[in-house]
């Protein structure tokens, strides 16, 4: 596994996003422990995208917990259907959205947070955790994103 991560400077997002994403298969692959790819994927994703925030929160006895992460702070334990992450949970499909202040119950471990996607991942067909994306820009997530963070959602399924 290459302990190097090769970082488009492109200031397109499509061009960034087809230099990491087979990076990431790569680098999860051969690696069965959950913690450890989680943490690759996160820090990946936050070097070469440069998000706001970027993690996982993990459906743990009925509720979502954080996982890994890189960012500031967040909050701990997001209930089922709650907020964007439960709502993703809930149910079962990516969940972008522009302007966080529009979304009810919109969870806000940071005030910073402007727009936020989040993709849900799959183990027999129910929600085994959540990728939570945030940025400090309005409307800063298109579909650009739900298809290529869609392809580390697939790569995560290979491990969990
Ligand atoms: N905003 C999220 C909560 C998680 S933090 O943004 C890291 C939500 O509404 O689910």
């Amino acid at each position: 596994m290459a302990e190097e991560l090769i970082i488009s400077t492109s200031t397109d997002k499509q061009e960034r996003y087809a230099t990491l994403v087979p990076q990431i298969q790569a680098l999860v692959e051969g690696e069965k422990d959950i913690v450890a790819n989680l943490s690759n994927i996160a820090a990946a994703l936050k070097q070469t995208m440069d998000f706001f925030w970027v993690g996982f929160y993990l459906v743990k006895d009925n509720q979502l917990v954080l996982g890994p992460f890189q960012g500031p702070i967040a909050c701990t334990r997001i209930q089922f259907g709650k907020g964007v992450c439960g709502a993703s949970w809930k149910e079962k499909k990516v969940i972008l959205v522009p302007d966080v202040e529009k979304f009810p119950g919109h969870i806000a471990c940071s005030s910073a947070s402007k727009s936020e996607i989040v993709l849900p991942a799959f183990k027999n067909n129910e929600v085994a955790l959540v990728l939570d994306v945030d940025s400090d820009k309005i409307d800063d997530f298109d579909s650009i994103d739900e298809q290529e963070l869609s392809k580390v959602m697939r790569a995560i399924e290979k491990f969990l």
